[in-house]
């Protein structure tokens, strides 16, 4: 076990480039080595012989049973910040300079973790790790969609007293099959009227309809949205509105969403003109980073530099900044 992430492509040009991310999840940031110290550390069995043993699933619902377990080894206020820094320290070696990251606080409230515990200890560990390595983290909080609405509202009314300066959106995760999108119009509606930009996984292991019935609720982003091509009006109207999808062609494959990186539709994606960012997801679960991803992709699509830097960009433009901060992170991160 080494406290290192893996990195299959420690000279690939694409660790260099400066990048932004806008879809990976604090908690699938998890390295094995801290979730196997902090479980030793609260008496917590995780059921596998070695923390790596439980990085490996067929489909997103044994993924999500893995990401659990994961997550009940934080439990205090140290443990948050802890994740957060690590997060931000691996960012750094991935070359990420900005990143709108997930909080999935189902996942936590249910064993009985406060809330306060997570932000707290979250918040610090990226207030420390933002001073140490000069990677920008802004906060996204996600509902667990199979809760249904209930829960998700009782989440937005917490979200509306956070700092704004660092919570920027709500978001929608977990399974997808089986769960009623529609239901979440009511969410969306409220989060905007509160000021809150919002964002929702689905089009991954789902159909287009729940990316179109995600549309139509008026997010202002598509997590993954990998099924999207399967609904030509639907493209015409992602990519005439310019509405962003955040996809995750190495998660995908892992879950088994595409069969492999050279089928997966990110190339006719961008392609038909859709606005699409490259992201990890939860790298610790798929050992890689967006480093990674960029030289992955790159390779099974055969893109050179220049539109891997395009890729990145649209990543600038999709990220929920003002004008002004976007015009200065893209001099910034010229290249
Ligand atoms: N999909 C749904 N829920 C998740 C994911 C994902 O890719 N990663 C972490 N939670
Ligand atoms: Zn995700």
């Amino acid at each position: 076990m080494t406290d290192a992430p893996l990195h299959a492509a420690p000279d690939s040009p694409y660790r260099r480039l400066p990048k932004v991310e806008l879809h990976c999840h604090v908690e699938g940031t998890a390295r094995p080595s801290t979730v196997a110290e902090l479980a030793a550390k609260h008496g917590i069995p995780l059921g596998v012989e070695t923390p790596e043993d439980l990085y490996s699933y067929a489909n997103l619902p044994d993924f999500l049973a893995a990401f659990g377990t994961v997550c009940s080894a934080f439990v205090d206020l140290d443990d948050f910040h802890r994740m957060a820094y690590e997060a931000t320290e691996d960012a750094a070696l991935a070359g990420i300079r900005y990143r709108e990251m997930f909080i999935s606080p189902g996942f936590h409230l249910d064993r009985g973790v406060r809330f306060d515990t997570v932000w707290d200890g979250i918040v610090a560990g990226l207030r420390e790790a933002e001073e140490d390595h000069g990677v920008r983290t802004r906060l996204i909080l996600d509902v667990d969609k199979p809760k249904g609405l209930g829960p998700a509202l009782a989440i937005l009314e917490v979200a509306r007293n956070l700092d704004r300066d660092l919570l920027l959106g709500i978001g929608g995760d977990s399974n997808e099959i089986g769960v009623d999108h529609e239901q979440f119009a009511p969410l969306v509606r409220e989060a905007h009227n509160l000021g809150f930009k919002t964002c929702f996984h689905c089009g991954e292991e789902g159909p287009a309809e729940n990316i179109a019935t995600m549309v139509a609720a008026g997010v202002d982003r598509i997590d993954h949205g990998t099924r999207l091509l399967d609904l030509p009006e639907l493209v015409a109207r992602v990519v005439d509105e310019q509405i962003p999808l955040t996809s995750c062609p190495t998660s995908n494959v892992e879950l088994e969403v595409a069969p492999t990186l050279e089928a997966h539709p990110f190339a006719a994606q961008l392609e038909a003109g859709a606005l699409v960012t490259l992201n990890s997801d939860d790298p610790a679960f798929f050992r890689f980073d967006l480093a990674d991803e960029f030289e992955r992709v790159a390779t099974a699509n055969g893109f050179d530099f220049e539109t891997m830097v395009a890729i990145r960009d649209n990543a600038i433009e999709a990220a929920w900044l003002d004008e002004t901060d976007k015009a200065a992170l893209r001099a910034e991160l010229s290249v």
